[in-house]
């Protein structure tokens, strides 16, 4: 059995930020009704020449750093996003060809579920020794899918991308568990109707704005209340771990309301709940990445920490899974990572003392050869 390391993450957000008070001047809302209804203070807008490619690429790039291998060892892409830059090629080629890998690469739609999706999805080619480097990206730019003049969705949403290498490993690391759910009977409920083949893009479809996000909030509210705790134990009971054991719940950040609705319900405290809503607002696939490089570089959580993510979204959809992180580090210093825990850190302690003194003898020799 092969297991999916996380060996590298990485994010990108656009730099335009979208504040609550600028929305104000949009549309007919307050800071104070977003604030209470959803969390959301502000959240990132792309700009200009901004894409989900781009957005895509340069969180990417971060990740293959962090996993220390360049994009020609990638063996497959897998591309999460509901607003890829074209209908066709999809932007997975456009991403695989821009980071100069050399393998497949897909999209997959899932609405904001897709992340978990697209990790369930690769665990299964490292699980059966098809492919070692995988590259799974959750990007959206959900903003010019957007009406800028309906107040009840134009507040929700914001833009961004992350990014994960998962790396084959013999260590009980990565995906321990997934939970991957659908009930379309709701598709109503969050849809894009107009410019798809049901209804192509005509005069029609922009005078009446169908090809804008429209969505019933309090039916998916009630939909998220519903499923989320309920996939989120699902998957710590088929992982075989307790919930106890779980450091760190990463949800999908569309409500803080829905998110601390199911902590409660899971018996979660919230300070073991990664909540970063407030400066992004919902990103739909690339909410739970983002939430989780953020929650790693904020030390939230580490090394063999144990993760449960949870999403839900169009479609409608849902799905969760149990994570486990490995060594953090990359594969140059596996020497390291070969050494237990404790006794590591004292061998670089040591390590880095010793090539002190090696340098403090050769000084004296090197200040002597260059007086000469
Ligand atoms: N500013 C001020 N008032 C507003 C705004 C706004 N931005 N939006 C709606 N209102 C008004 C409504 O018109 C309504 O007024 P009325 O009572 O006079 O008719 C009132 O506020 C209450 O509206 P509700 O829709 O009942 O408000 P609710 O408390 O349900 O909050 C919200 C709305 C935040 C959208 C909530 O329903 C929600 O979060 N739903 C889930 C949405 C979600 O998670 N979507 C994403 C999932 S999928 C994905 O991520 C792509």
């Amino acid at each position: 059995m092969k297991y999916g390391r996380i060996a590298g993450w990485g994010k990108c957000v656009p730099q335009k930020v979208l504040t609550n008070a600028d929305l104000e001047k949009m549309v007919d809302t307050s800071d104070e009704w977003i604030v209470t209804r959803t969390g959301i203070r502000e959240r990132r807008i792309a700009g200009e020449g901004e894409t989900t490619a781009s957005l895509s690429v340069a969180a990417a790039q971060q990740a293959l750093d962090r996993a220390g291998i360049r994009a020609s060892d990638l063996d497959l892409i897998l591309v999460a996003t509901s607003s890829p830059d074209y209908l066709l090629p999809p932007v997975s080629s456009m991403i695989q060809d821009r980071l100069g890998a050399r393998c497949g690469a897909f999209t997959l739609v899932a609405g904001c579920t897709g992340f978990v999706y697209g990790l369930a999805t690769a665990q299964q080619f490292i699980a059966t020794g098809a492919y070692k480097n995988i590259l799974v990206i959750g990007a959206e730019i959900i903003s010019r899918n957007v009406d800028w003049t309906d107040r009840a969705t134009c507040v929700l949403f914001g833009d961004g991308a992350g990014a994960v290498v998962l790396q084959a490993s013999e260590t009980r690391t990565g995906v321990l568990s997934f939970v991957l759910g659908s009930d379309g009977s709701g598709a109503e409920h969050l849809m894009m109707k107009g410019g798809g083949v049901v209804m192509p893009m005509s005069q029609r479809v922009i005078d009446e704005r169908t090809h804008y996000v429209r969505m019933n909030g309090r039916e998916v509210f009630k939909f998220a209340t519903r499923v989320l705790a309920r996939a989120a134990a699902e998957a710590v009971e088929k992982s075989g771990v307790s919930l106890d054991d779980v450091d760190l719940l990463i949800p999908h950040q569309a409500n803080l309301r829905i998110i601390e609705l199911a902590a409660r319900q899971l018996g979660v405290p919230m300070d073991k709940v990664f909540v970063n809503i407030d400066r992004y607002g919902n990103t739909s696939a690339a909410s739970i990445p983002i939430a989780l490089v953020e929650a790693i570089e904020q030390g939230r959580c580490g090394e063999n920490s144990t993760i449960l993510m949870v999403g839900f979204g169009a479609g409608l959809t849902w799905a969760s899974a149990v994570v486990r992180l490995g060594a953090l580090e990359p594969p140059r210093f596996a020497m390291w990572q070969s050494i237990p825990g404790r006794a590591r850190v004292r061998a670089r302690v040591a390590m880095g003392a010793l090539s002190m003194r090696i340098g403090a003898l050769l000084l004296p020799l090197y200040a002597r050869v260059t007086r000469r």
